[in-house]
């Protein structure tokens, strides 16, 4: 069994750096002249980074690949070509495999429908991905109207949905009324004032305004469908939002309401200038789970794509309460924006009781003099 292990590992350890040999010659043939060698420690945290995000991804996703022999990866050549053209991502180099496979098509032909492949590599980093010169497959039923309303049922034969169980947004919404498939149950949130943890919209639009504030544009960051943004559409004001796959059409469906989805990471910068934004709200996706670092990174983003008088607004954010007090709050301290409001609450459902977890629902303003 040990020495089993031991071979896999050593095995292993061959193939990664086989795929570091063959990408560093890819990427040497970049360049007119050949870098400067990397200091070694650099390099051997790089080495040991690809090895660890190796045996992760090895043993999350194919548990049998590693017990496999390993064979030197053909890099395939539109991949070839397009690194000559653009760089790519670095973390995409940590998975050779995925990426190998995304670009593994027969160009000027139909896509491979593979938009899981490309959400598991962006979310493992690899973002922006490579293009591709290839069709992308779209469904045939295009909407014939301006949708005025977004929030009217969602047409079920404007989506493809070969890749998933349901075939329909009701059926999505059965299985969860939640998910924000369902236009009636989404119609009703961000309006109503059921805890001191919500912020109705007429509340939020007031508060701006006492404050001789306005909103015209806004981020919804993790949003969904984008109820968010279809609520405020319906206050004229424009709201971006964020949203990954994760398992449901969300892209699709935010589009299908007339709403912009950005299918970005929460890791990803902001793709949107320094202060132009006047409202960024954070839902349920930013919360403890995100790494401490990571989350200061997307804070001084936030910020970044703030004007001076802007919003912050954390939408039920969640966190151990000791954390809250210790680690988060701190954090959002540094900021130093001004607390229009600050309301704590107890997470209720059975993970919240169980990790002692609270909610945190904020609303920020950047101050004026930055
Ligand atoms: C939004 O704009 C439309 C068209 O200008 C206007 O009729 C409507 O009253 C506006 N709604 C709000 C809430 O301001
Ligand atoms: C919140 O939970 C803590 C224990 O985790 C408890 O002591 C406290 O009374 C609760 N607060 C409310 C308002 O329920």
């Amino acid at each position: 069994m040990g020495f089993t292990m031991g071979l896999n590992l050593v095995l292993l350890f061959a193939m990664v750096a086989t795929n570091i040999l063959s990408l560093y010659h890819l990427s040497s043939t970049l360049q007119s002249k050949p870098p400067a060698p990397p200091p070694v420690p650099d390099h051997l945290i790089h080495q040991l980074r690809t090895i660890r995000a190796t045996i992760n991804h090895l043993t999350h996703l194919h548990p049998s690949a590693a017990a496999t022999k390993p064979t030197k990866p053909t890099i395939p050549s539109e991949l070839l070509l397009y690194t000559r053209i653009s760089p790519i991502a670095s973390s995409c180099r940590n998975h050779p495999d995925l990426l190998h496979q995304y670009m593994n098509y027969t160009p000027f032909t139909l896509c491979p429908l593979d938009n899981d492949l490309a959400e598991t590599l962006i979310l493992r980093g690899c973002h922006p991905l490579p293009r591709r010169r290839c069709f992308a497959q779209t469904q045939p039923n295009a909407a014939t109207s301006l949708p005025t309303n977004p929030f009217l049922p969602l047409p079920d034969n404007a989506n493809i949905w070969n890749k998933y169980t349901c075939k329909s947004f009701t059926c999505l919404s059965r299985f969860n009324i939640d998910l924000g498939f369902d236009m009636k149950v989404e119609k009703l949130k961000f309006v109503t004032y059921k805890s001191d943890l919500d912020l109705p919209i007429q509340q939020l639009l007031q508060l701006a305004k006492s404050s001789h504030s306005v909103l015209r544009l806004a981020l919804d960051i993790g949003g969904g469908t984008g109820t968010f943004a279809a609520q405020m559409k319906l206050q004229n004001v424009t709201v971006l939002t964020t949203t990954m796959n994760l398992g449901a059409p969300y892209n699709e469906a935010a589009a299908l309401r007339g709403l912009v989805p950005l299918h970005v990471p929460l890791q990803q910068r902001l793709p949107v200038f320094d202060g132009v934004l006047d409202l960024v709200r954070c839902g349920h996706a930013v919360n403890r789970w995100i790494p401490v670092t990571a989350m200061e990174f997307l804070f001084y983003d936030v910020d970044r794509v703030l004007r001076s008088g802007g919003y912050f607004w954390l939408d039920h954010f969640f966190s151990k309460g000791v954390d809250l007090e210790k680690v988060y709050a701190p954090l959002i301290g540094k900021l130093g924006y001004k607390k229009v409001k600050w309301a704590v609450g107890n997470k209720t459902d059975s993970s919240g009781v169980k990790n002692g977890e609270v909610y945190l629902t904020a609303l920020l303003q950047k101050p004026v003099s930055k």
